[in-house]
């Protein structure tokens, strides 16, 4: 079962999820961290900034993987996850870069590249803590729904829906790449514990979905009710339908 935490504001859902983080990383300095991008997580890492800032957290041992990057995309275009994390996180706390890693969205051959990252993860002391935001078509990462679902770091189609959404961020829809390297569902439920964060009425159908007793294909997220230690921490507008 999800565990629910419905909190009043943005604000809120910021300041519960960063201390989730920080508690993580205060008792084990080496922790691996699952990264989201988006507008959701956009706040909590302006609180793990400040933290830093305030000599209350150290980054300097943890790793992390990202959960997605567009394909293909230039490290330098910034609508890149690569250019978000640097210019939303990385660039401003004490984390060693070697130590974070993005789905490369440069690389020459993407079936190579998710082999490469799954590895990777595979090889690594495993997630300890997944950080999830949610389309509002109830997608995580960029598994979109289907009837059927990809386990492992896969290349995959953006549906209309997800190219209409993301399109706020570019000039305009056309400019939205139509695909993505994403963790598979696997990959996911393969962390330890995950956190996911909603806000906003435009996340409430998602939302409803996460608290019933059914799973659905055509709502990836809630495949996370199998998961043993996931929390959804949202805002009332997301959790009332
Ligand atoms: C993007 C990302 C997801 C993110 C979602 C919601 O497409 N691939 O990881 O959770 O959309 O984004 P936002 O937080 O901006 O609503």
């Amino acid at each position: 079962m999800i565990k629910v935490i419905v909190c009043e504001n943005y604000e809120e859902i910021s300041k519960k999820s960063a201390e989730i983080v920080a508690k993580q990383i205060n008792e084990k300095a080496d922790s691996i961290l699952g990264l989201a991008t988006g507008s959701t997580p956009v706040g909590m890492y302006k609180e793990l900034i400040e933290m830093n800032k305030s000599g209350k957290l150290d980054f300097s041992k943890v790793g992390s993987f990202n959960l997605d990057e567009y394909y293909p995309i230039k490290h330098s275009d910034d609508q890149s996850y690569y250019y978000f994390m640097n210019d939303n996180l990385f660039a401003h706390i004490n984390i060693d870069i070697a130590n974070t890693n993005i789905p490369n969205g440069e690389a020459e051959d993407a079936d190579a590249e998710c082999e490469r990252y799954e590895k990777l993860i595979d090889e690594s002391a495993g997630i300890d803590l997944q950080i999830l935001g949610i389309g509002h078509n109830g997608h995580i990462g960029f598994n979109e729904p289907d009837e059927k679902l990809i386990t492992k770091t896969h290349l995959t189609a953006l549906t209309e829906d997800t190219i209409m959404a993301n399109s706020r961020f570019f000039a305009s829809a056309d400019e939205v790449p139509t695909a993505a390297i994403t963790m598979g569902m696997e990959t996911i439920m393969k962390a330890k514990k995950i956190i996911l964060l909603a806000s906003g009425k435009n996340k409430s159908d998602a939302v409803s979905m996460l608290t019933d007793n059914y799973i659905d294909t055509s709502c990836p997220a809630t495949l996370l009710k199998l998961h043993p230690d996931v929390t959804l921490i949202c805002d009332k507008d997301a959790f009332l339908k």
